[in-house]
């Protein structure tokens, strides 16, 4: 990987600082196969939290507001085997990417436990809300404060349900714990899979020095894409957009918790990203577009590669498609069902392939990690 495989020298094993200064485990065999059983464990762990988490709420919903219960299909047997074929697979790929230097194991391991654990009973208070608002349809109950011109139309409602949309400390506050519970403890795994491409494309750059590159993370909220990108980058100059100035607050907060230089955060419509020209060597994009009307995602296709100098790279993650992922299809329909997610319907059928190809982009390629699909493309030079 060139120049840039050279930075990525962080700890290979989370609890190295236990008592074991003296051991070099980076080149111990067993503490890296106990590592890797811990990650297993730990990956197994969350998703079984996540399952429980789920029933416990549901069967409570079931009870106190029968009438907001969505409707939702069973998932057949197949598809529940699929499911676990392909989080296991999701798990051995992070975890083999890890070894191979992407980015380092501690990675893996990074969350921030405590803040969670004490924030958890902050999601069960918040139900009620969650559930009255969903009984009763109402999906546009933001605070009163919100400057509503401030702001793009479709942006300003509740999407998940979640109270104040995304645009309170509140909602900031619970956003990481609710979409890691959501996927059963797979967020983060599925954020990593920007990093390959990410990294295979920044070799255009190779000749450079590492932090003389510049990311931009689009629609960066609490941080976590951040977070990974300084694992995989621990030198490159970071940059995280979003429209929340909350979620940037919080993503402020966890992120100046890191070494190294801190990511810069700016407050902006994806749309018109307020950067000049050319000025990135590449461009991510986690989890948003599922979230945009079908106009907004091409406007954001196109500031990507405005804002990239020729020759970088952009990569995107979002939900997994009907035409490539059809066995998910009843997945796909729950999530709707049980979620606000006003444009999911029009996201799930819309070529991200073509949108990349509209806008210049070349060298287009695509990839499916259990609920996610990755985009990969190049700005040419
Ligand atoms: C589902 S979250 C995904 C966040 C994050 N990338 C992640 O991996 O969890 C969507 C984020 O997109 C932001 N967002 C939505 N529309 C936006 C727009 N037009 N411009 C900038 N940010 C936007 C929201 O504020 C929110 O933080």
């Amino acid at each position: 990987m060139g120049r840039l495989a050279e930075t990525n020298d962080g700890p290979r094993f989370p609890f190295q600082f236990v008592g074991m200064a003296a051991l070099d485990l980076r080149t111990a065999a067993v503490p890296e196969t106990l590592t890797k059983l811990a990650y297993r464990t730990m990956q197994q762990g969350k998703s079984l939290i996540g399952l429980a988490h789920k029933e416990a709420t549901s069967r409570l919903m079931g009870l106190l507001a029968p009438e907001g219960v969505p409707r939702t299909e069973p998932l057949p047997d197949g598809v529940l085997n699929s499911l676990r074929q392909s989080m296991d697979r999701l798990t051995e790929q992070d975890w083999r990417e890890a070894e191979q230097g992407l980015y380092p194991t501690s990675l893996l391991f990074d969350a921030p436990w405590l803040d969670w654990a004490t924030r958890y009973p902050l999601l069960w208070l918040d139900l009620p809300q969650t559930w009255l608002r969903r009984q009763e349809r109402n999906v546009r109950d933001l605070p009163s404060t919100v400057n509503s011109e401030a702001y793009p139309d479709y942006y300003l409602q509740n999407f998940h349900h979640q109270t104040d949309g995304y645009l309170s400390d509140h909602s900031a506050a619970l956003y990481d714990l609710g979409v890691e519970i959501l996927f059963n403890g797979t967020a983060d795994p599925m954020r990593r899979r920007i990093l390959r491409p990410l990294r295979r494309g920044l070799e255009a750059f190779a000749t450079r020095p590492a932090s003389a590159l510049r990311v931009l993370d689009v629609a960066a909220a609490t941080g976590r894409t951040l977070r990974q990108l300084r694992g995989a980058l621990p030198q490159a100059q970071l940059v995280g957009l979003d429209l929340s100035s909350a979620y940037l607050r919080q993503a402020n907060r966890w992120l100046s918790q890191l070494p190294g230089e801190l990511p810069q955060l700016v407050q902006g419509n994806a749309e018109a990203m307020p950067f000049a020209d050319g000025c990135f060597q590449a461009v991510t994009c986690v989890f948003l577009f599922h979230e945009l009307p079908a106009e907004a995602r091409q406007n954001v296709i196109n500031e990507a590669f405005r804002l990239l100098e020729p020759g970088g790279v952009v990569v995107l993650a979002d939900s997994v498609q009907l035409q490539d992922s059809p066995e998910f299809k009843v997945v796909m329909d729950n999530f709707r069902s049980i979620f606000h997610e006003p444009y999911y319907r029009d996201y799930l059928s819309d070529s991200i392939e073509t949108r990349l190809s509209r806008a210049g982009f070349a060298a287009i390629a695509a990839e499916s990690h259990f609920m996610t699909r990755i985009w990969s493309a190049r700005k040419p030079a």
